[in-house]
């Protein structure tokens, strides 16, 4: 039988996301290697905010062309001191996202055994989410505009748009996800305050769950839903939300299941018309950046994801266990996790586990 070949695109991109997505990488060849069916093609890019300022583009100008012919992009972080952020995730992440229509972005939010927690009296399965958070519109559209700058009535007006289409597919994902894994559906909003993007993001919530009468579902206002993130996360199963909430929220989720470190997203294009990109939610952490201190397993974790998205799901649980096993040992751990190891060798670690 001949080997399947999944190319994938890899771009660093800056501070952290080299370091941490080598270990990602390395992981993905291993498991490949292991299975044997199936190989993946790393093709490197080296494009992020030092190839900005060295070209004044975060990607060259066919770049998008290029990325087109991959089956998946796998990437680091974006964003250093030195370019403006505007302009560099607006460039580059972003520009992904959109120009891929990779609508949906699934972040799980799931306490694994052994991850540090900061919530008192909570137990793993207390912590088991799925956020599906709206990707390619709402509060990050980039429409709007800059009025009379530099005078006294200086005025920028941001606006979000919330269009049936997008908001009807984002919905229809959360749904079905829901009705397949048979779990509850929570929407988060804000309709109180935000009367038109809103209160039409429920309305459409409601209609679309007449379709769906054997879902569970609820309603929460932002507010409260952050409070109950803290106070009560067993309530919460699938989770949808809009773009600028979920990218909140899910930082929350992260610090409540093991910190940034550890925590993973897919920006998917479910039709597979376009690449879908897999990486870790975290930042450059220009902090940590250089010092191979940077924990490697969201990106390990965002590697199970993708391995998920090609139908190789027995693998994305293998290599979500290795992440679990290592959490519990506690012995092969960056210092984010309370270890002392350095990002390469929590890497050959999973490796190592992998192997087993
Ligand atoms: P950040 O996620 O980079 O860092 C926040 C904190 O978490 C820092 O203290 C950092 O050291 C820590 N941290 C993050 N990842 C870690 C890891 N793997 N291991 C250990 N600790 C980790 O967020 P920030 O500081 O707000 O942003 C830094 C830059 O990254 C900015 O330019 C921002 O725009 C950009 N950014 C990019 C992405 C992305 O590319 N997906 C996401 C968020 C922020
Ligand atoms: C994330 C990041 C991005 C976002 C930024 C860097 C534009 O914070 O992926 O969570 O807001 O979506
Ligand atoms: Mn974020």
């Amino acid at each position: 039988m001949e080997k399947e070949h999944i190319k994938i695109a890899v771009i660093a991109g800056d501070g952290i996301g080299p370091e941490v997505l080598a270990e990602g990488v390395k992981v993905l060849k291993k498991v490949a290697e292991l299975d044997g069916t199936f190989a993946f093609d790393f093709t490197y890019f080296p494009w992020g905010c030092e190839y900005y300022l060295k070209t004044g583009k975060m990607l060259p100008d066919d770049g998008i062309e290029t990325l087109s012919h991959f089956d998946a992009i796998y990437l680091g972080a974006v964003g250093y001191p030195g370019v403006p952020d505007h302009i560099s995730l607006r460039g580059l992440l972003l520009r992904i996202r959109h120009d891929f229509d990779e609508y949906v972005n699934l972040r799980p939010v799931k306490l694994l055994k052994g991850a540090p927690c900061p919530l008192a009296g909570v137990r793993n399965e207390d912590i088991d989410m799925v956020f599906v958070r709206e990707n390619s519109e709402g509060e990050y559209a980039g429409a709007g505009s800059w009025l009379y700058p530099g005078t006294p009535r200086e005025t920028v007006i941001q606006d979000s748009v919330f269009s049936r289409y997008g908001c009807e597919r984002i919905m229809r994902y959360a749904y079905e996800l829901a009705r397949k894994e048979h779990k509850t559906l929570t929407s988060i909003s804000k309709g109180n305050a935000l009367n038109y993007s809103m209160v039409f993001w429920d309305q459409i919530f409601k209609e679309m769950g007449e379709q769906y009468p054997d879902v569970e579902t609820h309603s929460y206002l932002v507010d409260a839903a952050s409070m109950f993130m803290v106070k009560d996360p067993k309530r919460y199963q699938i989770v949808v939300c809009s773009n600028l909430f979920g990218d909140i929220l899910t930082d929350l989720g992260a610090a409540i299941s093991g910190g940034m470190g550890l925590a993973a997203g897919a920006n998917l294009n479910p039709e597979r018309k376009y690449p879908s990109m897999f990486e870790p939610i975290h930042g450059s952490a220009p902090d940590i950046a250089g010092q191979g201190k940077a924990n490697p397993l969201a990106s390990i974790w965002s590697a199970s994801q993708m391995l998920d998205f090609f139908g190789r799901k027995e693998w994305g649980s293998r290599v979500l266990n290795v992440i679990e096993e290592m959490l519990v040992e506690k012995r092969v751990l960056t210092p984010d996790m309370g270890g002392r190891a350095t990002t390469r060798e929590v890497g050959d670690e999973a490796v190592r586990k992998l192997e087993e």
